[in-house]
């Protein structure tokens, strides 16, 4: 198995440093492709003792490769696109831009091509991510395999019908800035009521980590993990009356952010 990284800035390199942490795969068999000396210099370094091989070029790259990974801007994707279109019919790709669909990727590299749409996010770094995965007709049973390892060396992976990639590339791909955002909120709200920052900081993180895992694993819907923290006439109403106090502010925010990113997403679709 042979990885080749097309685009290795830093999802490209998130990527390639998780998988390096992982078993499957080791630094002879990832190598990774971009313009800028830096993004090489970075990429290579994964490697440690055993720097990756890095190319200016795409076309050295693809030689020998099982799988490429496109992790270039969608708006970079028109101009590398008939140099990924030269590699063997057999190579299969899996794309991590936003917006670019498996019809636009199979009319630009090959209609029998197999080809692999994700949308990961930046928590695979800590081998925390969220993957939502769709593959077109041409992925075969033992690339799907592949894919699935690569995919579970990131974090919780799901599969999902290619239109709700716009909702997922809200949700999970953008997601995680929307979250720092809002723990940003709380960790200066709670350094106004005395915390110092680095506790502030401690204290919302591991909220949100727990949050989350309580929410994977207790299998309740979200109303009753609610009232098991509120009690009547304690802080948490009195918080949460506040939060919801001005006429749905928060679920309107909220809904507005992800409504943009999606929207954001199905733009990008377009030619
Ligand atoms: N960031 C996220 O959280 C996230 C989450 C999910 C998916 N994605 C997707 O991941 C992709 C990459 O995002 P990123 O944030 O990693 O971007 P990035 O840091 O800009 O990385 C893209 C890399 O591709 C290089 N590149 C540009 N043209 C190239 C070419 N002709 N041949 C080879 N390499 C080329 C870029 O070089 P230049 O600097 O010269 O352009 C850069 O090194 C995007 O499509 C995005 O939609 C991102």
């Amino acid at each position: 198995m042979k990885l080749a990284v097309i685009g290795a800035g830093k999802m490209g390199q998130a990527i390639a440093g998780r998988l390096l942490e992982g078993t499957y795969l080791g630094p002879d068999a990832i190598c990774g492709v971009s313009p800028v000396a830096a993004d090489r210099d970075a990429f290579a370094s994964l490697g440690g003792s055993t720097p990756l091989v890095t190319h200016e070029e795409i076309a050295p790259a693809l030689a020998g490769a099982t799988v490429a990974l496109i992790s270039v801007k969608p708006q970079h994707y028109p101009e590398i696109a008939p140099q990924l279109a030269q590699a063997g019919p057999e190579l299969c790709f899996i794309s991590i831009m936003a917006g670019i669909t498996l019809e636009a990727l199979e009319s630009s590299l090959g209609r029998s091509r197999p080809i692999i749409r994700c949308m990961p996010n930046t928590p695979l770094l800590v081998g925390q991510g969220a993957v939502a995965w769709c593959a077109n007709s041409g992925v075969k049973g033992e690339q799907l395999q592949l894919a699935d390892r690569i995919f579970g060396e990131m974090g919780t992976v799901v599969q999902v019908d290619e239109p709700q990639l716009d909702a997922v590339t809200a949700l999970s791909g953008s997601g995680p800035a929307f979250f720092f955002r809002i723990m940003q909120h709380l960790i200066d709200a709670a350094m106004a009521e005395g915390l110092p920052e680095k506790t502030a900081r401690l204290l919302a993180a591991q909220t949100a980590v727990g949050s989350g895992a309580l929410l994977q694993q207790a299998g309740e819907e979200i109303e009753t993990l609610i009232a098991n923290v509120r009690s009547k006439g304690g802080t948490t109403e009195a918080g949460l009356e506040a939060m919801e106090s001005e006429a749905g502010t928060l679920e309107a925010i909220l809904h507005k952010t992800i409504q943009a990113a999606a929207k954001r997403s199905r733009e990008l679709a377009k030619p």
